[in-house]
């Protein structure tokens, strides 16, 4: 065990000289004890800075990736769990799945100062490898849940939440959010909410929000970043040089966001805009009259390929459409066979839909393969006429507000409102296409059977 004066980290001796940070560890009652066995020793420097030493009950740090935005709100996060004994927290993400190899490896490995399964480390998680809250010896702890499963994370009061990716979360959801942090749990004088964001679209609700001045939004920048520049000489540094590089090298609008932090505006001649799809979002209905899962294959698996994308979509009664799920992704045949069948099963569909590629008929011929897939009923549909004469009667229905978004599919909803008809259209939106064009019956009889 380090002594005191030992442990004295730079981080701590930082701190201790910032008047803000004074200012800040009156406001929370941040102990001044030295930080180094609490988490690693880091310094924050610029926006990220101001945005640990910030106080509002809802704060967002936003900007492209890797400014350091997820490291200062874990960071955070850790510190007010050791300073405030009991502290009810948690870190909260559009979905649980996409956590464990994101924010809370980033949590285990590079805030905490061993992983929590190293028998000297003074937090335990409960869970695994897919921890479910993380213990301190205070009794501080640390819930962890997705947006798709809330009562984990939201069954009482917390003292603090933590947002990874806010802009992922429906207006909604955040809303929902921000009723658990009003003071009930009591371990804290200003409970409040936090998240980190990239930039999304120029009508995003946290932009809105934060104009109305009932969310404080920081722009975090990658000069914040002392791992990518020098703090002294302003330097871009080597590790620096070859994370802008990759960034520099991404286009478009992904571009744009992720390298230059800009939210992006609609973008024109798309037949989808975020404003459209925000105005379609719905809970799940109880009851859907027929459910699809449409898959439009990659050619090749691996690296750089395309993705295969794999929809769940479905009809009610009353003839509305609805978004349920999205399982794309880059995976080998055998594998997204797997999760349509999977999908078809857990979603109790009544049929797969498949595009045929190049006159094969691989989807079919894979689906039978795995395991369950023999059962399933299927169909194969071709794309005999072009992509816009597919996709504009849907983005129709949408204009007439029949086809509802049960949640938020940022990466479909990227491809639905930057995809410019004559380009090569995307898999999920392909995918998306293909579910409503059965579902709605919209070519009835161009597909085959
Ligand atoms: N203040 C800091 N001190 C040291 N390393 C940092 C700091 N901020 C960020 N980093 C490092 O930079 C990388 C990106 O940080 P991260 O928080 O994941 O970025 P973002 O969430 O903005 O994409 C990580 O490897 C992280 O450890
Ligand atoms: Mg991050």
């Amino acid at each position: 065990m380090l002594t005191d004066q030992l442990s004295m980290s730079r981080l701590a001796v930082e701190q201790m000289a910032s008047e803000a940070w004074q200012e800040a560890l009156r406001r929370h009652q941040i102990s001044n004890a030295p930080a180094g066995d609490r988490s690693r020793p880091y310094s924050f420097y610029g926006r990220n800075r101001e945005f640990v030493e910030l106080g509002a009950h809802e704060r967002i740090l936003s900007g492209p990736a890797e400014t350091g935005k997820t490291l200062a709100c874990l960071w955070l996060l850790n510190q007010l769990c050791w300073s405030f004994p009991g502290l009810q927290a948690a870190i909260v993400r559009k979905t649980y799945k996409s956590m464990p190899g994101t924010v809370l490896e980033t949590f285990e490995k590079k805030i905490l100062p061993v992983p929590p399964d190293d028998p000297g480390s003074a937090i335990e998680a409960f869970g695994g490898k897919k921890p479910e809250r993380y213990i301190y010896p205070n009794r501080s702890t640390i819930w962890l849940g997705g947006m798709d499963n809330p009562d984990r994370v939201l069954s009482s009061e917390r003292d603090v939440i933590y947002v990874n990716q806010a802009e992922e979360l429906t207006l909604e959801q955040w809303e929902t959010l921000t009723t658990r942090v009003t003071g009930r749990a009591g371990n804290i004088d200003e409970p409040f909410i936090m998240g980190d964001c990239n930039p999304a679209w120029g009508t995003h609700w946290i932009l809105a929000r934060d104009k109305t001045g009932s969310l404080k939004k920081i722009d975090s920048r990658h000069e914040d970043n002392p791992v990518l520049y020098d703090q002294e000489t302003g330097e871009l540094t080597v590790q620096g040089k070859r994370s802008l590089s990759t960034l520099d090298s991404l286009t478009g609008v992904r571009h744009l966001r992720l390298r230059i932090g800009q939210w992006i505006t609609e973008m024109p001649g798309a037949l989808w805009t975020h404003t459209l799809i925000e105005k379609n979002r719905a809970a799940r209905p109880t009851e859907l009259a027929r459910i699809v899962v449409a898959v439009d294959p990659a050619v090749t698996a691996g690296e750089g390929s395309n993705e295969t994308g794999i929809m769940v979509q479905g009809i009610d009664q009353a003839g509305n459409g609805y978004v349920l799920d999205d399982l794309s992704g880059r995976m080998s045949p055998e594998a997204w066979a797997r999760a349509a069948v999977d999908a078809y099963r857990t979603w109790q569909a009544n049929l797969i839909v498949g595009e045929v590629n190049n006159g094969g008929d691989l989807v079919e011929r894979n689906i039978r393969t795995v395991e369950g897939g023999a059962n399933v009923s299927y169909k194969s549909v071709r794309a005999t006429r072009g992509k816009y004469t597919r996709a504009e009667p849907v983005s129709s229905m949408y204009t007439q507000g029949k086809i509802k978004h049960c949640g938020t599919f940022p990466e479909l909803e990227d491809q639905m409102c930057t995809w410019l008809p004559g380009e090569t259209s995307p898999d999920r939106l392909d995918g998306m296409v293909w579910g409503f064009t059965e579902l709605f019956d919209l070519m009835g009889s161009w597909v085959l059977s």
